[in-house]
Parts: structure tokens; C-alpha cells; sequence
């Protein structure tokens, strides 16, 4: 079969339609990643995407369309009130709901279940096809079964070429990695598959949801997937690949040590400089949603790239990386590597949150506390060559006769952004070195809680496994820090002004805990679960 290249114009799309509504095969772009589109309602049709793909008859298909009047169509009964106020939120866009389904929908497209997969695309061109094909599209992602999903235009066609009628130009895909699987077959909402709308979104619309625990883990012997497509290995490159469980600097380290011919690393832009094998970036360590962006394609470059094996970092489950850690564990096989017993565990957030209640919880729970603000008032937690740059940056009354006046230092640093900037610059490194010695003083297989407000601006974040965010409503931290540190409340406001806001740290943790003022112990249930 000679496949055809469309573009988006006005002609190609026409076309398309026109071979989608004969029974054939156009491979288009969405938001997400391209798909394998066929008509939703002809079970030829559906058959001739499995056979292309070489996919499972199991693994059901994502039906897609363009109006709400048009998933009422497919499915059996009325639109429940929660699919309602999904769609509301998130359509077009990349989530797809699971209810029971109507009779028209072929059993080919269901993978033999009684139940469809809907979902409305956002991507110009994807909706432009609906529109001409005037038909729902069940479309996979338009991989190879097993493959990584293309999110390029040129990867889909390398992939699809001779297998299917056409494939359609439409740029990049912007999320990367596919829509988010929801069920709302009963009970509790229960995602099945991480994508491009997240977990914590979803709890903001619908209240209580449920992650499947296949999301996170490989099903064993005998389990049954609730979504079919999550129990086969899936999105793997050529290369076998490693998920690397280890904190920045311990991954930097651990493939330094493994440089064997045609070992790749695939990390974060942070990492790429003291690595000294080839490596491929997904984004910056915080921006999950760059690093979903690219995951797909970094893979299928890797592949070009003729790389022998791949050392991954693991992706924090946090928002957008419970997507991008779900298609690596995959990718990999669920090979994971745990280089290190002992962790450090980073403890961070706004003043006055709970940061020490937290700390001495973990330490009943086999944590050694190291605390930042503790190292900083040591008397001799500065050597002279710190205390003289002090000096030099904010007068010698903030260090007279080499004695550090912490009073005068904090009136004098936190004066404006750019002497709070300074102090960091000169401070930060006997801090670390501190908390080096700390660690190695504890052992390999210790297990350590880094209690640190300024974990990030630190960059002491470089040795944390995990880090672990807490937070609490500003008028209850206000209420602690006037208490703790007698301070009035226009001290402690001002105190706060020059603090990150909440989302800082939420876009940074691997785990927020929001401090209400109950019971520590119950706060942190579980947490290590949620990590
Ligand atoms: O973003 C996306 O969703 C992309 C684009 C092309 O729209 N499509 C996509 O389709 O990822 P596919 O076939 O690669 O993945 C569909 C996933 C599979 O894991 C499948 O098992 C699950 O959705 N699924 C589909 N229908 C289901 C159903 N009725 N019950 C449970 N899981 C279902
Ligand atoms: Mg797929």
C-alpha cells in the first residue's frame, strides 16, 4: 500500500474525510500524540487499525468527537452528571471518559467490552477530520504495538508508512504523551491511565478519584488490567531502558561509573553537563510538563541515535509526572535500579507550615533530622573566608572581630532581593558542606530528612531522592511564626513577603502536605505511597 502525505489544507482534510468514510485508514495529529484514525462504527474498518498496528483484539480502542450530543450517541443511558462536569472542564482537550456503551458501538472497537472510551480532541486538524468524515474515529496512538507513540509528524510516517492510506501533517503534538483514562463505571472515579490531565486536576472537579494501581506498578501473575492497553510492556525503544532511582547527583554519578559503548543517559537539563556518557534531555528537573512534551520523541531519538542501553531519572509522580513515570516504567519493562539503600529525604516549604513537626514525626519513623536552621546558628558554621565575604558585602558590623552578628546580618540582607541573593551566593556552600559532612557522617544506608527552607535555592535539592513540600493556610502560618519568634504581625507579613508563593513548591515536590493544624500522624498516613 502507497500511503499518501496530507497536509492540513482544506483539500487534504477533504480527502481524508473521504477515506475515512470508504473504510480506510488516516494517521492525524491530536494534542496529545498522533493517532491511527478509522470510522468508529465500522467494525472493517476498526479491524484494519489492529492489523496495521499489530495490536491485541483485547485492547480497546479511544473513540473520538467533536460535540457532547455525539458521545451521548455512543453510550448506553444518560450522561452521568460527573462525565457532564468533566466534559464542561477538560473538552476539547486530552481526557477520556469510560462508561457503559451503546449498542452501536461494535464490539471490535470495545476490544470485546461493554463499556467505550470517549474522548474530544482539542488539535485543529483532528477536529477538522471529524467534521468531514461526520463520523466518531476510534484512533489509537498511531505507534507500532509496543512502540513509543509518535508526537512528529516524520515519526509517524517512518512508523505507518505502507501500513495505512494516509497520514496527515499537522505540526507537533503539544502535551506528547497521550490523554488521561478515566472510569466512571461505578463508585469512585478511577483513573486507569496518567496523561495530559492530571490527577490532582481531576480531584478538583470531581472531588474523590482513584488512581489505578496499575498506574504505578507492574500487575502480577494472574491480576487483570482494568484498561487493557496498561498490562503489556509498551513504549519501549530499541534500547533497552533503566529507570534510575536515585537523587540527581547520585544518578550523575551511578552512569558515570557505567560508561559501557553505547550507554545513553536520559535526564534533565541539569544533569546533562557532568554527565560523561552521550545524553538526551527531556527539560528542565521542575517543568514536568516539558519533560512529557519530549518523552516520546527523545525515545525514538535514542533510537537513532543507536543507542545499546539507556539510563532514564526517575520522573517525580507529582501533576505531570505521574504521566511521564507511568510511560517509562513501562518503556523499561519496570526495570528500576535503586544505586544507594540510604536516601535523603528533602523537607522544605513556607515558615511557619510545620516543617519541624513533620521532621520529628519522621524521626519516630527511622529518619535522622538534619536541620538547616539549626547548622546556620552554629557559632562556627562560618569560617573566616565566609565571615570576610560577609563583611565585604554588608559591612564589617555584620561580622565585628570575626564574630558573626546574626541580628545585624538579617537586617541587613533581607533588606531587598538582591542582597537576599548575595547572602545565598556566599552562605549556601559552607551550609552544604555541612550538610555533606552530616550525611557521610551517617552512613550509607541512613535515611535522612533534610529539613531546609531554602532547599532549592540551595541547590542542596541535587542530593534529595525525594523531597517532600508542606504547607498551610497563611493565616494559621502567620498566627505560628508571631509565636514561635515574637515577632508583631507587620514583621511576620513582611517576613513572609519575601517568600515564594505555595505553587512554587507545588510545582517542585515530589509531595505536598497541606498543615491544617491536626494531627501530624495522620498527615503523613501513607505518604510515603503518595511519593
Ligand atoms: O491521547 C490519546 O488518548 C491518543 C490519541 C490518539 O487520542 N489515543 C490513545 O489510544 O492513546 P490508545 O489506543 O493508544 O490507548 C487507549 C487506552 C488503552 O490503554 C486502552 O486499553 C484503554 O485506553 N481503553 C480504551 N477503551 C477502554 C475501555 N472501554 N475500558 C478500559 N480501558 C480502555
Ligand atoms: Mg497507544
Amino acid at each position: 500500500m502507497v500511503t499518501e502525505k496530507l497536509t492540513a489544507s482544506p483539500e487534504d482534510i477533504a480527502k481524508a474525510g473521504e477515506i475515512l468514510r470508504r473504510g480506510g485508514l488516516v494517521a492525524l495529529p491530536t494534542e496529545t500524540v498522533y493517532g491511527l484514525a478509522a470510522n468508529a462504527l465500522d467494525p472493517q474498518a476498526v479491524l484494519k487499525i489492529f492489523a496495521a498496528k499489530g495490536r491485541p483484539a483485547d485492547n480497546p480502542l479511544i473513540v473520538h468527537v467533536l460535540t457532547v450530543d455525539q458521545w451521548r450517541d455512543l453510550v448506553k443511558g444518560e450522561l452521568p452528571p460527573k462525565a457532564l462536569a468533566l466534559a464542561e472542564k477538560f473538552w476539547p482537550g486530552p481526557l477520556t471518559v469510560i462508561l457503559p456503551k451503546a449498542d452501536r458501538v461494535p464490539l471490535e472497537t470495545s476490544g470485546g467490552l461493554l463499556t467505550v472510551a470517549v474522548r474530544c480532541p482539542s488539535h485543529p486538524a483532528a477536529r477538522a477530520v471529524i467534521e468531514a468524515a461526520g463520523l466518531p474515529l476510534a484512533a489509537p496512538s498511531a505507534n507500532l504495538s509496543g512502540r513509543p507513540s509518535p508526537t512528529t509528524f516524520a515519526h509517524t510516517y517512518e512508523e505507518l508508512s505502507g501500513r495505512v492510506d494516509a497520514v496527515l501533517d499537522g505540526g507537533d503534538c503539544r502535551v506528547g504523551l497521550e490523554s488521561t483514562v478515566i472510569s466512571l463505571l461505578g463508585g469512585v472515579p478511577r483513573v486507569l491511565r496518567p496523561g495530559g490531565v492530571t490527577v490532582e486536576e481531576l480531584r478538583a472537579v470531581l472531588g474523590e478519584v482513584d488512581v489505578d494501581p496499575a498506574v504505578s506498578g507492574a500487575l502480577r501473575e494472574g491480576e487483570r488490567a482494568a484498561s487493557p492497553g496498561m498490562k503489556y510492556k509498551h513504549y519501549a525503544p530499541k534500547a533497552p531502558v533503566q529507570v534510575v532511582d536515585a537523587s540527581p547527583e547520585e544518578f550523575v554519578s551511578f552512569v558515570n561509573e557505567r560508561r559501557e559503548e553505547g550507554a545513553f543517559a536520559l535526564c534533565w537539563e541539569e544533569e546533562r553537563e557532568g554527565l560523561l556518557v552521550p545524553a538526551v534531555s527531556l527539560g528542565p528537573r521542575y517543568d514536568r510538563k516539558a519533560q512529557a512534551r519530549a518523552l516520546f520523541s527523545s525515545l525514538l531519538r535514542l533510537d537513532g541515535l543507536g543507542a545499546k542501553t539507556v539510563y532514564a531519572q526517575r520522573p517525580s509522580r507529582a501533576g505531570m509526572g505521574l504521566a511521564v513515570y507511568n510511560r517509562l516504567l513501562r518503556a523499561a519493562g519496570f526495570q528500576v535500579l535503586t544505586p544507594r539503600e540510604g536516601f535523603v529525604l528533602g523537607l522544605t516549604g513556607p515558615s511557619g507550615a510545620g516543617k519541624t513537626l513533620i521532621a520529628q514525626e519522621l524521626c519516630k519513623q527511622g529518619f535522622l533530622w538534619i536541620d538547616c536552621d539549626r547548622l546556620t546558628r552554629r557559632d562556627d558554621v562560618y569560617d573566616e573566608e565566609t565571615l570576610r565575604s560577609l563583611r565585604e558585602a554588608f559591612g564589617e558590623e555584620v561580622a565585628p572581630e570575626f564574630r558573626l552578628d546574626r541580628r545585624e546580618l538579617a537586617r541587613r540582607a533581607f533588606r531587598d532581593e538582591a542582597s537576599v541573593k548575595r547572602l545565598g551566593e556566599i552562605t549556601f556552600p559552607p551550609i552544604a558542606r555541612r550538610v555533606r559532612e552530616e550525611i557521610e557522617r551517617a552512613g550509607e544506608g541512613a535515611k535522612i530528612v533534610l529539613d531546609a527552607p531554602t532547599l532549592f535555592p540551595s541547590g542542596l535539592d541535587r542530593i534529595c531522592r525525594r523531597i517532600l513540600a508542606v504547607t498551610a493556610p497563611e493565616e494559621l502560618r502567620l498566627r505560628r511564626v508571631m509565636e514561635r519568634d515574637g515577632l508583631t504581625e507587620a514583621q511576620a507579613r513582611e517576613r513572609f513577603q519575601a517568600q515564594e508563593p505555595e505553587s512554587f513548591y507545588g510545582d517542585r515536590a515530589d509531595l505536598v502536605l497541606e498543615n491544617a493544624g491536626g494531627s501530624v500522624k495522620e498527615l503523613l498516613a501513607g505518604w510515603e505511597a503518595g511519593l
